[in-house]
């Protein structure tokens, strides 16, 4: 397989290379913790490594050094249509290479090969009372899936730890195969009535979710390659990506893992958000019965600041300009469907929304995040159910969390074990750093 093959003859350097980074540079300091992170989240405290994705503060996330234009425009795409393969991607971010469409297509056959859901995982979901979230069902059916893993197998039968990753990509694809027609499963029964449309092998990986959703609007194939590219990874402190990691730190299996992980994006302040923002949008359009005027969405902007709530869809923890994920986003809509009333609202509020949290100064970042236009879109193509949104995400991010899962286990990455202290001995820190020398 070519994912083993490629992993494999880069593992004897990468191994070297850390080896030697670990054994002569240990103690060379990185950073320092204060107790503003210490109580606050950890955040930038640099202690975590991913060579798969890095969010550049003013550039955005790239992929494997490359950029969200630079990885729609090189990876190959499937004949006609606008957005690459998602095989291409799964394959940039695990190889760290840009694949050629053969090698594209190679993963895209591997999931095919994997993607037929067992019936417990159905029986499972049917089990579920109707008002189930969806996100619960979709990380209950990784979860459901664990009785499969090949690492969890073989690990009880023997294995040495420098062959940990390879059942961990065996897992993984068997697990990411599946979740294009899991997650629409979801959809169907939840939001159709049960209505399922099964898989149909001739199309990729991202076309097929589409075209079991039901969508048959020609574009949505593109918007879902679109989305599940933009979306997979985001460097490795998020909630499920770190989630993701340090669950499998313990050696537990991708599934376990991955389920894990998936919880931690059901979290309003994680993967929740996109609903909340196109929540916002439609409150906006229904208070002025159609898309505002800019002064008027100004004023509205105000009133939302004012009522002491944050605008959804704008700020960010580390970037520090225009998410390139909502760019590449506005780029499609304006593309495909400039006049849509609830995108042309989105895009309005791009041109409103960072002059007046600029104004108001609070925000570090007055420019959008990915989440301020990725339910316009889905709302265009008639898929409003704000619910499922997160189990798209998820989706989407299993791909990242995966590769990274990979990684980890073929470089050996260790159990997780920070430490942690008590106020008093904060305090006491505190008022020894008081002490002159
Ligand atoms: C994304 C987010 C959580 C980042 O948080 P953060 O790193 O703490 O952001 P900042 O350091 O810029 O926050 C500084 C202040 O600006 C405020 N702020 C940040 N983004 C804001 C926004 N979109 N609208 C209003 N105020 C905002 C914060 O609430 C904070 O106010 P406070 O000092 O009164 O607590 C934050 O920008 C936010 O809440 N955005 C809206 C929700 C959203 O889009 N979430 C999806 C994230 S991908």
């Amino acid at each position: 397989m070519i994912l083993k093959d490629k992993i494999a003859s880069q593992l004897p350097a990468w191994r070297d290379r850390v080896k030697k980074l670990v054994k002569e540079s240990s103690s060379v300091k990185v950073g320092e913790v204060n107790i503003g992170q210490v109580y606050g989240g950890m955040r930038d405290v640099k202690s975590l490594v991913t060579d798969i994705s890095y969010v550049d503060p003013n550039e955005g996330i790239r992929f494997r050094g490359m950029t969200i234009p630079e990885v729609l425009a090189q990876l190959p795409k499937p004949p006609g249509k606008e957005m690459p393969y998602v095989g291409g991607l799964y394959y940039l971010l695990i190889v760290g290479e840009v694949p050629n469409t053969a090698q594209a297509l190679e993963v895209e056959n591997e999931w095919k090969a994997r993607m037929q859901v067992p019936p417990y995982v159905f029986a499972v979901l049917d089990a579920m009372p109707t008002d189930t979230h969806p996100m619960t069902m979709f990380s209950t059916a990784i979860l459901a899936l664990q009785r499969e893993s090949l690492f969890a197998h073989k690990y009880h039968t023997g294995l040495k730890k420098d062959e940990y990753w390879d059942p961990t990509l065996e897992d993984s694809l068997n697990l990411t195969a599946k979740l294009p027609t899991i997650a629409a499963y979801i959809y169907r029964s939840k939001y159709k009535e049960g209505l399922i449309i099964g898989p149909d092998p001739d199309l990729d990986w991202g076309g097929n979710f589409a075209y079991m959703m039901g969508v048959e609007a020609p574009g949505y194939d593109d918007l879902a390659r679109l989305y599940f590219i933009l979306h997979s990874d985001h460097e490795s402190g998020n909630v499920s990506a770190h989630a993701t990691h340090l669950v499998g730190s313990a050696l537990s299996d991708i599934y376990y893992a991955g389920s894990a992980g998936m919880n931690g994006l059901a979290g309003p302040l994680h993967g929740l958000a996109n609903q909340e923002c196109l929540g916002w949008l439609l409150s906006v359009y229904n208070k002025f019965n159609g898309v505002p005027t800019k002064e008027q969405l100004r004023q509205f902007a105000w009133d939302t600041l004012n009522s002491g709530v944050v605008i959804p869809g704008y700020g960010h923890a580390v970037l520090r300009k225009t998410d390139p994920r909502f760019a590449a986003q506005l780029d499609f809509g304006n593309a495909h469907f400039p006049q849509d009333d609830i995108f042309h609202l989105a895009a309005l509020v791009y041109d409103v929304v960072p002059d007046v949290l600029k104004e108001q100064g609070k925000a570090k970042d007055p420019w959008p995040n990915v989440d301020a236009i990725s339910g316009a879109l889905q709302y265009h193509y008639g898929v409003r159910e704000f619910d499922f949104y997160t189990v798209m995400f998820g989706v989407s991010r299993m791909l990242g969390v995966t590769a990274n899962a990979i990684w980890a286990r073929a470089l050996g990455q260790p159990i997780e074990r920070p430490k942690s202290l008590t106020t008093a001995m904060l305090e006491d820190i505190v008022e020894k750093a008081k002490i002159p020398a």
